[in-house]
């Protein structure tokens, strides 16, 4: 039997010939996890998409192989992305596989542990830069417009065109669309990559519906839904802290195309969901992640997502990847001495 990532897999829908070398670490084919819990609760048929079981532990790996397997045939000297955390560890280990050079630009102190530990041990040239995300996106599109470096950010229309193959696993997995895809949003790539896998699904007719869309912004980096952009992005969920996207302008018309939404969710709202999905669910997803099931549980219960419906949540990234937020939103830790009644006094008295 042999393995296939999702070039080989989606080779047909994707922009690639047979001179394109394929750069893959087997990404993709990510498991369509049924509810345990919290879809019973909410009265809907809700599967979670596990995007934090690829290679580098993101949805993010899906865009990366497309995206350096053309960089490669290129034969593009650099890649370069600015990053909340995922983009770089993903880079980073697509250029490792690649043998290709890669620069990462990452707002200081602002990225979770277990990424910075990605990028610092895939090898690549990490730039700390003093301010936000969208700052450092700033430099890192000068310096691709000025030298021969390829921009890896979802700006780069090979990302998006990697990370529609998610939209494909769905359908082939469920025989058709959801009713409803709900999904964080950041820089605004994926909810735009998403919904033009399920077009093209559609105009193949390999599906014959549509999902609404429903994304899901940090409520102190909500540029999208506040209607203008956010000098200062705060928010526990650092992968989405991100004050001006990229692609906001195609989120919002796929928001509206399907007669979907993008909305906001604060912070406590999304620590909240963070455990439940932990504790009902046996799954442990990142912060930013929590956003789309904090979001799903308002809307299901103010019935702006109907009863009875099927919901696909995407589970964007692992919760393995920022340990320090677990630490902090948690503190059910007893210290004993090595001392079987103390033990037993902690837990039966
Ligand atoms: N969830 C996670 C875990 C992410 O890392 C990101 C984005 C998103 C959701 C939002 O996706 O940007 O396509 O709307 N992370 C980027 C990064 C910005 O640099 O890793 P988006």
């Amino acid at each position: 039997m042999s393995y296939k990532g999702t070039i080989e897999r989606y080779k047909k829908f994707l922009p690639v010939d047979d001179k394109t070398p394929i750069v893959s670490l087997l990404e993709g084919d990510t498991p369509l996890l049924p509810s345990a819990r919290i879809g019973k609760e909410l009265g809907i048929d809700l599967y979670f998409k596990l995007e934090g079981l690829n290679p580098t532990g993101s949805f993010k790996d899906r865009g990366m192989s497309l995206t350096i397997s053309k960089a490669v045939e290129v034969e593009s000297p650099m890649v370069m992305c600015a990053s909340t955390g995922n983009t770089s560890a993903s880079a980073a280990a697509f250029s490792a596989r690649a043998g290709i050079a890669c620069t990462v630009l990452i707002p200081k102190g602002r990225i979770a542990m277990g990424k910075l530990a990605q990028a610092l041990v895939h090898g690549c040239k990490i730039l700390a830069v003093e301010g936000t995300f969208d700052e450092a996106l700033d430099v890192a599109k000068a310096l691709t417009d000025k030298h021969s470096i390829t921009l890896v950010n979802s700006i780069n229309p090979y990302r998006l065109e990697g990370q529609k193959t998610g939209a494909f696993e769905i359908c082939d997995r469920l025989g058709e669309a959801p009713d409803y895809l709900v999904i964080p949003v950041g820089n605004a790539g994926n909810i735009t990559a998403y919904w033009m896998g399920f077009k093209q699904y559609k105009q193949v007719s390999i599906t014959s519906k549509l999902p609404k869309m429903i994304g899901f912004q940090a409520e102190g980096a909500a540029p999208l839904v506040c209607g203008h952009p956010v000098e200062d992005p705060q928010t526990i969920a650092s992968a989405i802290r991100i004050g001006r996207p990229a692609r906001g302008d195609e989120a919002l018309a796929a928001a509206k195309e399907s007669a979907g939404f993008i909305d906001m969710v604060c912070d406590d709202e999304i620590i909240e969901a963070y455990k439940k999905v932990a504790r009902d669910e046996g799954y442990f997803c990142e912060p930013a992640s929590a956003a789309a099931v904090a979001g799903l549980i308002k809307k299901v219960k103010s019935s702006e997502i109907k009863k009875g419906s099927v919901v696909v949540c995407i589970l964007t990234g692992h919760g393995l990847k920022d340990p320090d937020t677990a630490i902090k939103v948690t503190d059910e830790m007893v210290t004993i001495k090595p001392d079987l009644s103390e033990a037993e006094k902690v837990l039966f008295d």
